[in-house]
């Protein structure tokens, strides 16, 4: 795979997704009727982080068990992380950050891949081993949309999907800018449902974000 056609599977899946829940699971029972949960309410392109011991069987169990899910990644920190990721099946990964040893990684192999930056240096470095689709990570703490309007000054052409602060309240703004592509964030799946087994509360709460987001 070119690193052009890598990117544009990135760019369609999150096209594709409008919204990308960001899970941290703890229990691996959780993993799949949490899956099923957010395809029935419409979202199916998930982020999975690695950042419980479940993590990554969690992610096996949804790719395994809930085909309709289209399952990424989450909080790729190194190489090591990215070819777990790979092995595991994952249709994509997103890092918070952009260092160099996990740019080269990520330009080594052909799983779709969203670096995050924050800063005009670090998109710099992003785009120079070749991403231009980039987590925007944390959106909202890192001066929100008036920082993305920013940075998309002398980066016109980078696609982002904004995590950090978002919730129902300000997504369809950061959708509305026309560099956003997907916006991500935790607030579709709260701990405490997730805790409690609300998994239809958490597919009424997706089937309402993806109504009032989803371009008629
Ligand atoms: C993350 O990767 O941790 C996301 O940015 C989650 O942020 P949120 O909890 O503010 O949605």
């Amino acid at each position: 795979m070119t690193a052009a056609s890598r990117q544009e599977k990135l760019a369609a899946i999150f096209k594709s997704a409008i919204v990308i829940p960001v899970l941290t699971i703890e229990r691996f029972e959780d993993a799949v009727p949490l899956a099923r949960a957010l395809v029935a309410g419409g979202v199916r392109v998930l982020e999975v982080t690695l950042r419980t011991p479940v993590a990554a069987d969690a992610a096996k169990a949804m790719i395994s068990e809930v085909p309709e899910a289209i399952v990424g990644i989450g909080t790729i920190l190194n190489a090591d992380d990215l070819a777990r990721a790979k092995a595991l099946g994952a249709k994509f990964g997103i890092s918070p950050g952009a260092t160099p040893e996990l740019l080269k990684a990520a330009a080594g192999t052909d799983l779709p891949f969203a670096p995050g930056v924050a800063t005009a240096s670090e998109l710099m470095q992003a785009l120079a081993a070749g991403f231009d689709i980039v987590k925007f990570f944390p959106a909202e703490q890192s001066g929100g949309i008036k920082a993305l309007r920013a940075l998309a000054g002398p980066f016109p052409s980078i696609r982002v999907c904004p995590t950090g602060g978002i919730g129902e309240a300000n997504a369809a703004s950061w959708l509305a800018e026309p560099n956003v592509v997907a916006v991500g964030g935790s607030w579709l799946c709260p701990a405490a449902d997730i805790r409690s087994g609300n998994w239809a509360g958490i597919t009424a709460m997706c089937a309402r974000t993806m109504k009032s987001l989803k371009p008629a």
